[in-house]
Protein backbone atom coordinates (compact mmCIF):
# COMPACT_ATOMS: atom_id res chain seq x y z
CA UNK A 1 0.00 0.00 0.00
CA UNK A 2 1.76 3.35 -0.99
CA UNK A 3 1.05 6.00 1.51
CA UNK A 4 -0.86 8.97 0.83
CA UNK A 5 0.70 12.30 -0.11
CA UNK A 6 1.52 14.65 2.92
CA UNK A 7 -1.05 17.23 3.22
CA UNK A 8 0.77 20.88 2.03
CA UNK A 9 -1.06 23.96 3.67
CA UNK A 10 -1.87 26.75 0.88
CA UNK A 11 -0.80 30.55 2.21
CA UNK A 12 -4.86 31.08 2.86
CA UNK A 13 -4.99 28.05 4.85
CA UNK A 14 -2.51 29.12 6.69
CA UNK A 15 -3.30 32.41 7.46
CA UNK A 16 -7.15 31.14 8.38
CA UNK A 17 -5.89 28.84 10.82
CA UNK A 18 -3.52 31.68 12.50
CA UNK A 19 -6.41 33.87 12.89
CA UNK A 20 -8.52 31.40 14.86
CA UNK A 21 -5.73 30.37 16.86
CA UNK A 22 -5.66 26.35 15.44
CA UNK A 23 -2.11 24.85 14.79
CA UNK A 24 -1.26 23.93 11.78
CA UNK A 25 0.01 20.88 13.49
CA UNK A 26 -3.68 20.27 13.76
CA UNK A 27 -4.77 20.34 9.96
CA UNK A 28 -1.91 18.32 9.29
CA UNK A 29 -3.38 15.73 11.07
CA UNK A 30 -6.47 15.08 8.79
CA UNK A 31 -7.36 16.07 5.19
CA UNK A 32 -10.66 18.11 7.06
CA UNK A 33 -11.20 21.59 5.23
CA UNK A 34 -9.67 24.07 7.73
CA UNK A 35 -13.05 25.79 7.82
CA UNK A 36 -14.22 22.97 9.55
CA UNK A 37 -11.71 23.37 12.09
CA UNK A 38 -12.15 26.69 12.78
CA UNK A 39 -15.51 26.69 12.24
CA UNK A 40 -15.08 30.21 10.62
CA UNK A 41 -16.20 30.68 6.75
CA UNK A 42 -16.23 34.68 5.42
CA UNK A 43 -18.44 34.75 2.96
CA UNK A 44 -19.64 38.27 1.68
CA UNK A 45 -17.97 40.18 4.16
CA UNK A 46 -19.51 37.95 6.87
CA UNK A 47 -18.16 35.62 9.86
CA UNK A 48 -20.43 32.46 9.16
CA UNK A 49 -20.48 29.30 11.46
CA UNK A 50 -19.70 26.35 9.59
CA UNK A 51 -19.48 22.47 10.60
CA UNK A 52 -19.58 19.27 8.85
CA UNK A 53 -23.27 19.90 8.47
CA UNK A 54 -23.46 22.10 6.22
CA UNK A 55 -21.77 22.98 2.59
CA UNK A 56 -18.48 25.08 3.48
CA UNK A 57 -20.29 28.68 1.23
CA UNK A 58 -18.26 29.24 -1.90
CA UNK A 59 -16.84 32.33 -3.58
CA UNK A 60 -18.70 32.16 -6.81
CA UNK A 61 -22.02 31.72 -4.52
CA UNK A 62 -21.27 35.37 -3.87
CA UNK A 63 -22.23 36.31 -7.40
CA UNK A 64 -25.45 34.67 -7.06
CA UNK A 65 -26.10 37.06 -4.40
CA UNK A 66 -25.60 39.74 -6.26
CA UNK A 67 -27.57 39.02 -9.09
CA UNK A 68 -30.07 38.18 -6.30
CA UNK A 69 -30.18 41.76 -4.74
CA UNK A 70 -29.80 43.11 -8.43
CA UNK A 71 -33.15 41.27 -9.37
CA UNK A 72 -34.83 41.83 -5.67
CA UNK A 73 -34.29 45.84 -6.12
CA UNK A 74 -35.47 45.49 -9.96
CA UNK A 75 -38.57 44.00 -8.90
CA UNK A 76 -39.50 45.82 -5.94
CA UNK A 77 -39.43 49.24 -7.99
CA UNK A 78 -42.35 47.74 -10.07
CA UNK A 79 -44.17 46.14 -7.37
CA UNK A 80 -43.52 48.39 -4.73
CA UNK A 81 -44.79 46.08 -2.10
CA UNK A 82 -42.68 43.92 0.30
CA UNK A 83 -40.95 41.18 -1.48
CA UNK A 84 -41.28 37.66 -0.83
CA UNK A 85 -38.46 35.60 -1.35
CA UNK A 86 -37.14 31.72 -1.02
CA UNK A 87 -33.91 30.50 -0.32
CA UNK A 88 -33.93 26.64 -1.34
CA UNK A 89 -31.64 24.93 0.42
CA UNK A 90 -29.98 27.35 2.82
CA UNK A 91 -27.39 25.56 4.51
CA UNK A 92 -25.31 27.82 6.10
CA UNK A 93 -27.91 30.47 5.84
CA UNK A 94 -25.08 31.88 3.08
CA UNK A 95 -27.66 33.60 0.95
CA UNK A 96 -30.00 34.17 3.11
CA UNK A 97 -28.16 36.11 5.28
CA UNK A 98 -26.26 38.17 2.88
CA UNK A 99 -29.25 39.03 0.32
CA UNK A 100 -31.01 40.11 3.94
CA UNK A 101 -28.14 42.48 4.94
CA UNK A 102 -28.32 44.13 1.41
CA UNK A 103 -31.99 44.53 0.93
CA UNK A 104 -31.67 46.23 4.62
CA UNK A 105 -28.88 48.55 3.10
CA UNK A 106 -31.06 49.14 0.45
CA UNK A 107 -34.49 49.80 2.10
CA UNK A 108 -36.28 47.32 0.35
CA UNK A 109 -38.93 45.69 2.25
CA UNK A 110 -39.11 42.07 2.18
CA UNK A 111 -39.02 38.39 3.96
CA UNK A 112 -37.45 35.86 3.31
CA UNK A 113 -38.47 32.10 4.00
CA UNK A 114 -35.20 29.66 4.13
CA UNK A 115 -35.56 25.90 3.72
CA UNK A 116 -33.70 23.19 4.47
CA UNK A 117 -34.31 19.30 4.20
CA UNK A 118 -31.45 19.01 6.54
CA UNK A 119 -32.17 19.49 10.13
CA UNK A 120 -29.22 20.17 11.74
CA UNK A 121 -27.95 22.14 8.59
CA UNK A 122 -31.48 24.63 9.55
CA UNK A 123 -29.45 24.92 12.84
CA UNK A 124 -26.87 26.36 11.62
CA UNK A 125 -28.25 28.61 9.06
CA UNK A 126 -30.57 29.65 12.07
CA UNK A 127 -27.69 30.45 14.57
CA UNK A 128 -25.67 32.65 11.50
CA UNK A 129 -28.93 34.59 10.36
CA UNK A 130 -29.35 35.34 14.26
CA UNK A 131 -26.02 36.33 14.60
CA UNK A 132 -25.38 38.35 11.06
CA UNK A 133 -28.92 40.35 10.41
CA UNK A 134 -30.92 40.11 13.29
CA UNK A 135 -32.76 42.85 12.27
CA UNK A 136 -34.29 40.61 8.81
CA UNK A 137 -37.66 38.92 9.25
CA UNK A 138 -36.28 35.26 8.01
CA UNK A 139 -38.67 32.33 8.54
CA UNK A 140 -37.04 28.92 8.45
CA UNK A 141 -38.70 26.02 7.06
CA UNK A 142 -37.94 22.52 7.12
CA UNK A 143 -38.91 20.78 3.76
CA UNK A 144 -37.93 18.55 0.70
CA UNK A 145 -37.69 21.21 -1.58
CA UNK A 146 -41.13 23.56 -2.21
CA UNK A 147 -43.13 20.56 -0.77
CA UNK A 148 -45.97 21.82 1.45
CA UNK A 149 -45.05 25.48 0.53
CA UNK A 150 -48.43 27.06 -0.55
CA UNK A 151 -47.99 30.87 -0.71
CA UNK A 152 -46.05 32.80 -3.49
CA UNK A 153 -42.97 34.44 -3.83
CA UNK A 154 -41.26 37.33 -5.65
CA UNK A 155 -37.79 35.90 -6.10
CA UNK A 156 -37.21 31.87 -5.93
CA UNK A 157 -33.39 31.67 -5.13
CA UNK A 158 -31.47 28.25 -5.40
CA UNK A 159 -28.11 26.77 -4.75
CA UNK A 160 -29.16 23.14 -4.84
CA UNK A 161 -27.07 20.33 -5.29
CA UNK A 162 -26.12 20.14 -8.61
CA UNK A 163 -23.03 17.36 -8.80
CA UNK A 164 -23.56 15.14 -11.15
CA UNK A 165 -23.51 11.53 -9.01
CA UNK A 166 -20.92 9.91 -10.87
CA UNK A 167 -18.50 13.07 -10.45
CA UNK A 168 -18.47 13.11 -6.65
CA UNK A 169 -16.11 10.08 -6.64
CA UNK A 170 -13.22 12.17 -8.49
CA UNK A 171 -13.73 15.12 -6.30
CA UNK A 172 -11.08 16.24 -4.02
CA UNK A 173 -11.02 14.34 -0.48
CA UNK A 174 -11.49 17.60 1.58
CA UNK A 175 -14.82 17.96 -0.23
CA UNK A 176 -16.08 14.28 -0.50
CA UNK A 177 -15.24 12.86 2.64
CA UNK A 178 -16.40 15.62 4.60
CA UNK A 179 -19.14 17.87 3.34
CA UNK A 180 -21.92 16.23 3.03
CA UNK A 181 -23.40 14.18 0.71
CA UNK A 182 -26.72 15.79 0.50
CA UNK A 183 -25.59 19.41 -0.03
CA UNK A 184 -22.93 17.38 -3.31
CA UNK A 185 -25.23 15.25 -5.00
CA UNK A 186 -27.62 16.69 -7.53
CA UNK A 187 -28.62 12.86 -8.86
CA UNK A 188 -27.63 11.46 -12.73
CA UNK A 189 -27.60 14.37 -14.78
CA UNK A 190 -26.72 16.68 -11.79
CA UNK A 191 -30.05 18.50 -12.56
CA UNK A 192 -32.42 15.48 -10.44
CA UNK A 193 -33.28 18.17 -7.90
CA UNK A 194 -33.27 21.62 -9.60
CA UNK A 195 -35.83 20.10 -12.75
CA UNK A 196 -38.19 19.29 -9.58
CA UNK A 197 -37.93 22.15 -7.79
CA UNK A 198 -38.67 24.44 -10.81
CA UNK A 199 -41.60 21.92 -11.86
CA UNK A 200 -43.12 22.36 -8.34
CA UNK A 201 -42.07 26.04 -8.89
CA UNK A 202 -45.50 26.59 -11.32
CA UNK A 203 -47.61 26.73 -8.23
CA UNK A 204 -45.74 29.71 -5.89
CA UNK A 205 -44.98 32.15 -8.58
CA UNK A 206 -46.52 35.56 -10.17
CA UNK A 207 -46.30 36.38 -13.42
CA UNK A 208 -43.20 38.58 -12.57
CA UNK A 209 -41.35 36.15 -10.41
CA UNK A 210 -38.20 35.25 -11.18
CA UNK A 211 -35.58 31.91 -9.82
CA UNK A 212 -32.27 32.10 -9.72
CA UNK A 213 -30.01 29.01 -9.87
CA UNK A 214 -26.53 27.99 -9.46
CA UNK A 215 -25.44 25.06 -11.59
CA UNK A 216 -22.74 23.60 -13.09
CA UNK A 217 -20.72 24.59 -15.66
CA UNK A 218 -21.49 21.75 -17.63
CA UNK A 219 -25.00 22.59 -17.31
CA UNK A 220 -25.76 25.20 -20.98
CA UNK A 221 -29.07 26.24 -21.71
CA UNK A 222 -30.09 22.36 -23.49
CA UNK A 223 -29.92 20.55 -20.49
CA UNK A 224 -33.07 22.63 -19.42
CA UNK A 225 -35.27 21.40 -22.31
CA UNK A 226 -37.33 19.59 -20.36
CA UNK A 227 -38.97 22.89 -18.68
CA UNK A 228 -38.87 25.18 -21.46
CA UNK A 229 -42.32 24.69 -22.04
CA UNK A 230 -43.02 26.70 -19.29
CA UNK A 231 -40.24 29.46 -19.09
CA UNK A 232 -38.17 31.96 -20.28
CA UNK A 233 -34.40 30.50 -19.53
CA UNK A 234 -31.41 32.90 -19.80
CA UNK A 235 -28.25 31.11 -18.59
CA UNK A 236 -25.24 32.91 -17.66
CA UNK A 237 -21.32 31.75 -16.33
CA UNK A 238 -19.95 33.45 -14.02
CA UNK A 239 -16.86 35.69 -14.04
CA UNK A 240 -14.52 32.30 -13.77
CA UNK A 241 -16.74 30.12 -15.97
CA UNK A 242 -16.61 27.83 -12.82
CA UNK A 243 -20.46 27.87 -12.53
CA UNK A 244 -23.40 28.63 -14.15
CA UNK A 245 -26.33 30.88 -13.13
CA UNK A 246 -30.05 30.03 -14.65
CA UNK A 247 -32.86 33.26 -14.24
CA UNK A 248 -36.10 31.35 -15.36
CA UNK A 249 -39.58 33.11 -15.70
CA UNK A 250 -43.05 31.85 -15.93
CA UNK A 251 -44.24 31.99 -19.82
C1 LIG B 1 -24.94 23.15 -2.57
S1 LIG B 1 -25.58 23.25 -0.92
C2 LIG B 1 -25.80 25.02 -0.83
C3 LIG B 1 -25.97 25.57 0.54
C4 LIG B 1 -26.15 27.10 0.58
N1 LIG B 1 -27.35 27.51 -0.12
C5 LIG B 1 -24.96 27.79 -0.06
O1 LIG B 1 -25.12 28.42 -1.12
O2 LIG B 1 -23.86 27.72 0.51
C6 LIG B 1 -27.20 22.62 -1.15
C7 LIG B 1 -28.11 22.60 0.08
O3 LIG B 1 -29.38 22.04 -0.31
C8 LIG B 1 -29.84 21.18 0.71
N2 LIG B 1 -30.75 20.20 0.08
C9 LIG B 1 -30.44 19.05 -0.56
N3 LIG B 1 -31.53 18.44 -0.99
C10 LIG B 1 -32.59 19.20 -0.63
C11 LIG B 1 -34.00 19.08 -0.78
N4 LIG B 1 -34.53 18.04 -1.41
N5 LIG B 1 -34.78 20.05 -0.26
C12 LIG B 1 -34.23 21.11 0.40
N6 LIG B 1 -32.90 21.28 0.58
C13 LIG B 1 -32.09 20.33 0.08
C14 LIG B 1 -28.59 20.56 1.29
O4 LIG B 1 -28.81 20.07 2.59
C15 LIG B 1 -27.61 21.73 1.22
O5 LIG B 1 -27.63 22.47 2.41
Amino acid sequence: MTKPDPRILSPYEKNHLRKYDISEETALQTEKPVEYLTHHVDFCGLDFYVDESVLIPRIETEELVVLAVQTAQKIFDKTKRKLEIIDVGTGSGAITSCVSKKLLELQVPFRITATEISPEALQVAKKNVKKLVPKAEVQFVESNLLEGITQKFDLIIANLPYIPTERIAFLDKSVKDFEPRVALDGGKSGLTLIHTMIDQAKNVVYPHSKILLEVDYTHGYDEFNPVRADWNIVVTPDSNVGVHFVELQKK
